[in-house]
C-alpha cells in the first residue's frame, strides 16, 4: 500500500469506527458485531503502526488508551465555570421561581434536569474536532486531562452533523456508573486492597491518573448539560442541549424524563417528586435535580452573582436515611484474614430496598459512633452501594447499656486477632487454619481474573474442602477422580471437566499465578510488574525489601508483604508443590531471549512520530532492554527518543536540563 491509499484506508477506517461507537454508545443501537469492530480497529491500528504520520490525533484507537500524562497542564478556561447555588428545601425552590417570573411579562420556562455526582469537564471542539478537555479546578483554570478523556466512549471526537460553530465548548459531567464501581471494589476486595469509598471520588482519582489505559478501563461514562460558543447556536437551553445531542454528544433523554421543560412551579415540583424516588433505580448518582431558566435572553436578564448564575438553582435531595435498631455485629474473615464488622439492624425500608445488614468498616469507626448493641440508629444510603450507620440516636439509649466490646480473637478459628501499627483493621494471624482465609484463598485462586479454573466454582471448593480433599491451592494438582465420584452431585463428566481444568491452568502464564497466589497487596497490575521485572518466581521470593521498592510503582506497603509472605514456611512449601505440579512459575526463555539489560539504569521519553516502530514497540524495547519509560522530560530523564512532531517546548526543557535527544536510527544502534 503506497502513502496515498493508505491516507484514504485510514481515513475511512476513523470514521467508520467513529460511526459505529456512535451508535453503539450513544444510541445503543451496535450497528456491527463487536468481533468486527475490533477487526477494523486492529487493521487502523496497523496502518497506524506502519504509516504514523497519518493517523489522527483523536483517532479510535486512542479510546484504548497508553498515553501517559506525567503533569496535567493548566489551562485558563475560555468561559469560567461557575457552581449553582443549591438548596434542600423546596420553598427555595418556589423562591426562586417566584423570583424569576417577576422578571419578565412574558410566559416562563424552565427546563429541568438531573444534577449529576460526578467531575465536571469543559470540551473544546474546533471545527468540530476534539481540541482538549480541562477540568473544572477552581472555576479560572483546570487541568488538561485530554489523554484521559479520550478513552471515554460516550464522548465524541468528531461533531457529527453540520451547523455547528467552529469553536465551542460542552461542559458535562463525568462519572462511574454503578455497575463498573461495584465490579471495580469487588476485583480489589480479592486482591486484598483497601475498597473505595464512592464512585464520585473514585471518577475524579481516576481522570487525573497518569496512564490513559487504566482510565480506559475503568469504563467511566458522561451526561453533557450546556453548549458555550460565542456564536449564537439556538434561542433557548433545551434547543440547545437538542442541537448537542443531533450533534452526537450524550445528553439526557427524554423519553425517560432525564429532561423536562416546566412552565410552572407544580411541574417542577412533579419533576423533583419523581427523581427522589427513581434516582435509586439509575446506573448512576445523582445528588439532585439542576432547575434552569430556559430562554437565553432571559438568562442575560438575570444575570450572575459572583459564583453562580441568578438564572439557575439545584435542588439537592437529602441522602435516603432512617433509624432502626441495632441487633448485634457480625464479623466477617476475609481470604486475608481482615475482619469487617457488620452491623445487624432490625429490617427496615430505605430508598425501595428492605436493609438488614450496614457496613461498620472497623473498629475506630464503630468507637467514633460509640455504638452500643440495641441503640436506635441512624442509615443511610448516600455514595456508598452498602448502607452505613451514620450516628446514634443518644436519647433512646437504653439506660443499662454497656460500652461496645469488639472481638478479640477469630470468630471462625478463635485465633488472637492482630491489629498493626497505622493500620485501622483487624486481623486473624492464622492463615494456614483459618476456615474463611483457606477457603477464601483457593477461591482467589481458581477466579476468572486469577487461573480461570474451568469446572471448578466456589461452591465445590467449599464442597472439597468440607470433605478434607484440599487445604490449599497445591492440593487441588493432587486430585485424583476416583475421589471426587463419590461426593454429591459429582458426575464423571462434571468430574472430567474439572480435572481438565486444573491441567490446563498448568499452561497459564506466571503474572496470574503470582497474582492467583493471594499475596496481600499483590493485585493484577502488581502481580505483572513483579513478574516482568524478575522474571521467576525464585527472583521474587529472593527480592529484598530494598531491590523490591527500586521497581517501578512498588512501594513499602506491597514490598513488605511480599516479603512476609515468602518468609512463612508453608508458603515456600506450597510454592515447591507448584513447581513440581508444572505450572508457570517463570517467564519462559523464548520470551525473555530479546531482553537484556543494556539500557538498565537508564530512563526515557518518548515523544512524536516514528518510521520503524510505534511508540508502543518502543516502549516495550525499552522495557525489554532494561530501562524505563516516563511521560515527561525532568531532570532525571536519561534520554528523550524523538520522532516527528515532537512539541516544540519538549526539546526546549530537554535542552535546558542537558537531556541527550536522540533518533529512532540512534536508539536502534544503542540496542542492538
Ligand atoms: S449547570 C453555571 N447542569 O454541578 C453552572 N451543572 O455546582 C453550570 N452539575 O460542578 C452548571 N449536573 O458540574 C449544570 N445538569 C447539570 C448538572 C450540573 C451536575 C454539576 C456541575 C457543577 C456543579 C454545580
Amino acid at each position: 500500500m503506497n502513502q496515498d491509499e493508505a491516507k484514504l484506508r485510514i481515513d475511512t477506517l476513523t470514521h467508520e469506527l467513529e460511526e459505529h461507537n456512535h451508535h453503539y454508545y450513544i444510541q445503543n443501537n451496535p450497528t456491527i458485531s463487536d468481533y468486527d469492530f475490533d477487526q477494523l480497529l486492529k487493521e487502523l491500528e496497523a496502518l497506524e503502526t506502519q504509516f504514523p504520520t497519518l493517523a489522527h490525533q483523536n483517532s479510535p484507537t486512542k479510546r484504548v488508551g497508553g498515553d501517559i500524562t506525567k503533569k496535567f497542564k493548566s489551562v485558563v478556561h475560555d468561559y469560567p465555570m461557575l457552581s449553582l447555588s443549591n438548596s434542600y428545601s423546596k420553598e427555595e425552590i418556589a423562591e426562586f421561581e417566584s423570583r424569576a417570573r417577576k422578571l419578565t411579562e412574558a410566559d416562563m420556562e424552565y427546563v429541568c434536569e438531573l444534577k449529576y455526582d460526578g467531575v465536571a469537564i469543559g470540551i473544546k471542539y474546533v471545527n468540530g474536532i476534539f481540541e482538549r478537555a480541562v477540568t473544572r479546578g477552581d472555576g479560572a483554570k483546570g487541568e488538561d486531562v485530554s489523554a484521559n478523556v479520550r478513552t471515554i466512549k460516550t464522548i465524541p471526537m468528531r461533531v457529527r452533523g453540520e451547523g455547528f460553530p467552529s469553536e465551542f465548548e460542552i461542559r458535562g459531567e463525568i462519572f462511574f456508573p454503578l455497575d463498573g464501581f461495584q465490579k471495580l471494589n469487588e476485583a480489589r476486595e480479592q486482591s486484598g486492597e483497601p475498597l473505595y469509598a464512592n464512585p464520585r471520588n473514585t471518577a475524579s482519582g481516576t481522570l487525573k491518573n497518569q496512564d490513559s489505559s487504566l482510565v480506559a478501563d475503568r469504563n467511566l461514562d458522561s451526561y453533557l448539560y450546556g453548549v458555550y460558543s460565542r456564536d449564537r447556536i439556538a434561542p433557548t437551553h433545551y434547543d440547545s442541549v437538542k442541537q448537542a445531542g443531533e450533534w452526537g454528544f450524550h445528553v439526557p433523554d427524554e423519553r425517560k424524563n432525564m429532561i423536562r421543560l416546566c412552565k410552572s412551579i407544580d411541574e417542577i415540583m412533579d419533576f423533583i417528586n419523581y427523581w427522589d424516588e427513581a434516582r435509586h433505580a439509575l446506573n448512576f448518582e445523582i445528588d439532585g435535580v439542576v432547575i434552569k431558566v430556559n430562554d437565553f435572553m432571559q438568562q442575560e436578564d438575570l444575570g450572575y452573582t459572583a459564583k453562580s448564575p441568578r438564572w439557575a438553582i439545584a435542588y439537592k435531595f437529602k441522602a435516603a436515611e432512617v433509624t432502626t435498631e441495632l441487633e448485634s455485629v457480625a464479623y466477617q474473615v476475609g481470604r486475608t484474614g481482615a475482619i469487617t464488622p457488620v452491623a445487624n439492624l432490625s429490617p427496615v425500608l430505605l430508598a425501595g430496598t428492605t436493609v438488614r445488614r450496614a457496613s461498620l468498616h472497623n473498629a475506630d469507626q464503630i468507637e467514633k459512633l460509640d455504638l452500643r448493641i440495641g441503640d436506635h440508629v441512624y442509615v443511610e444510603k448516600g455514595g456508598e452501594i452498602i448502607p452505613k450507620v451514620t450516628a446514634v440516636e443518644m436519647k433512646q439509649r437504653p439506660a443499662d447499656s454497656l460500652p461496645f466490646q469488639y472481638i478479640t480473637h477469630c470468630p471462625e478459628c478463635d485465633t488472637e486477632l492482630i491489629r498493626k501499627e497505622g493500620e485501622a483493621q483487624h486481623y486473624c494471624p492464622n492463615e494456614t487454619g483459618c476456615p474463611p482465609q483457606i477457603k477464601g484463598r483457593m477461591q482467589h485462586f481458581i477466579s476468572r481474573r486469577a487461573m480461570d479454573i474451568e469446572g471448578l466454582g466456589a461452591e465445590t471448593i467449599d464442597q472439597l474442602h468440607e470433605a478434607g480433599l484440599i487445604n490449599n491451592i497445591g492440593d487441588l494438582y493432587d486430585l485424583q477422580a476416583d475421589q471426587l465420584l463419590p461426593l454429591e452431585r459429582m458426575a464423571q463428566k462434571s468430574v472430567d471437566n474439572m480435572l481438565e481444568g486444573i491441567i490446563l491452568s498448568k499452561n497459564i502464564p506466571f503474572e496470574r499465578v503470582l497474582f492467583g497466589l493471594g499475596i496481600r497487596y499483590v493485585g493484577e497490575t502488581v502481580a505483572k510488574k513483579l513478574a516482568r521485572h524478575f522474571h521467576s518466581i525464585e527472583a521474587v521470593m529472593n527480592a529484598s525489601l530494598e531491590t523490591l521498592v527500586e521497581v517501578d510503582e512498588i512501594g513499602g506497603r506491597i514490598a513488605e508483604s511480599v516479603v512476609e509472605f515468602f518468609s512463612i514456611e508453608a508458603n515456600k512449601t506450597l510454592i515447591q508443590r507448584l513447581m513440581e505440579a508444572g505450572l508457570q512459575l517463570s517467564i519462559p526463555e523464548d520470551q525473555l531471549a530479546d531482553n537484556t539489560d543494556i539500557l538498565s539504569g537508564f530512563s526515557f521519553v518518548i515523544s512524536g512520530v516514528f518510521e520503524r516502530h510505534s511508540r508502543d514497540e518502543l516502549k516495550e524495547l525499552i522495557e525489554k532492554n532494561g530501562g524505563k519509560n516516563t511521560g515527561s522530560v525532568s531532570a532525571k530523564t536519561s534520554y528523550l527518543l524523538a520522532g516527528e512532531g515532537m512539541g516544540p517546548s519538549k526539546r526546549a526543557k530537554a535542552e535546558k536540563l542537558e537531556v541527550k535527544i536522540i533518533s529512532e536510527a540512534d536508539f536502534e544502534s544503542m540496542i542492538n
